[in-house]
């Protein structure tokens, strides 16, 4: 039986499911890994189970047997593809299946940024409300307003077509246009990134982290909003530059920020602690108890098939870098 990892603790009935095809070794007390202790547990693994640990070339090196590796999340910026591709190795990720929950947390962060949910919910526990003011508490609107998208894959896809009910122009920028039946059905139009930063009233960040997009909001992007605007992060830390975000914010450049993720995460910058008009949330655009499972499966399907097992033997679902596999069966 091939022997597989599961990193990260998951579902006990994924793991039974992984356990009718493989040699499991689970971490369900989830304990985290040190990167020479992940790699001492691959040591003689055929497939490992993630959820967004680094996986680079030093530990693909400790893992001479390793033939997948299967994220549990959509981005894969935790996979070092390149060394994946010289060790042989399959990456797998789990598209779609989070597609509209993501979205529907984007929405949530926007409208709870632009109308001062947490600020205004920290306030009431304090005990401090005791009158109606006609300027308290103030926020800017969704409704009418321009949604800027940044990263037009199929996440932000899902975020653009929410617009729609709330009679908002939706402006789009991406590394390319979209077809033309897509922007057609969205309503989008497409503008180079200097444009979106100045015309969007909210702009919601849904691309994938690379060297590329690297800080894609940093000081001189924010300088170019408007001072009413809002800024939602719902891709990855490390697409914003968090300290200028923080300065921005503070100087109230923008209005407000919602964020899910953060450069360094789980830490983050101690800045966005003490700001009232930023509302935060721990990395849960994905977590609703439905979409973690059809995560949870996606991942265990490609584990499963990665390594010739099951019904789709050979054929994992959403294999990232596919061509490996073609040197295996050449091997
Ligand atoms: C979550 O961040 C994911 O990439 O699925």
């Amino acid at each position: 039986m091939k022997k597989i990892l599961v990193a990260r603790a998951v579902f006990p009935d994924v793991i039974d499911r992984l356990g009718r095809y493989f040699d499991v070794e689970s971490n369900q007390a989830d304990h985290i890994f040190t990167s020479a202790e992940l790699g001492a547990k691959l040591a003689d693994k055929d497939g490992a189970f993630v959820a967004g640990e680094r996986i680079d070339a030093s530990i693909l090196a400790a893992a001479p047997r390793l033939r997948v590796v299967s994220n549990m999340a959509v981005g894969y910026n935790n996979f070092d593809i390149d060394a994946f591709n010289r060790a042989g190795v399959l990456g797998t990720n789990t598209p779609d299946v989070l597609n509209e929950t993501t979205a529907d947390m984007g929405w949530a962060l926007m409208m709870a940024a632009a109308r001062r949910m947490s600020e205004s919910e920290r306030w009431l526990r304090t005990g401090a409300w005791d009158r109606w003011a006609y300027d308290m508490l103030t926020g800017v609107d969704i409704h009418g307003s321009t949604l800027g998208v940044i990263g037009m894959g199929r996440i932000g896809q899902a975020v653009a077509r929410r617009a729609k009910g709330f009679g908002m122009r939706v402006v789009y920028h991406n590394r390319s246009r979209v077809a033309p039946e897509i922007e057609r059905e969205l309503n989008a139009e497409y503008l180079d990134k200097t444009a979106l930063l100045k015309t969007a009233d909210h702009i919601v960040l849904v691309l994938p982290y690379t060297a590329q997009s690297h800080h894609t909001i940093g000081a001189a992007e924010l300088a170019l909003m408007k001072p009413t605007a809002t800024l939602t992060n719902i891709a990855r830390g490390g697409i914003i530059d968090d300290a200028a975000l923080v300065v921005a914010l503070r100087e109230r450049r923008i209005a407000a920020a919602g964020l899910d993720v953060f450069e360094g995460e789980p830490k983050l910058n101690p800045g966005f602690l003490e700001l009232p008009s930023v509302v935060l949330t721990p990395h849960i655009g994905s977590a609703t108890e439905g979409t973690r499972r059809a995560m949870a499966n996606l991942a265990a399907d490609n584990l499963i098939a990665a390594l010739g097992e099951g019904p789709q033997a050979g054929q994992p679902p959403s294999p990232i870098n596919p061509d490996v596999m073609a040197r295996w069966v050449s091997a």
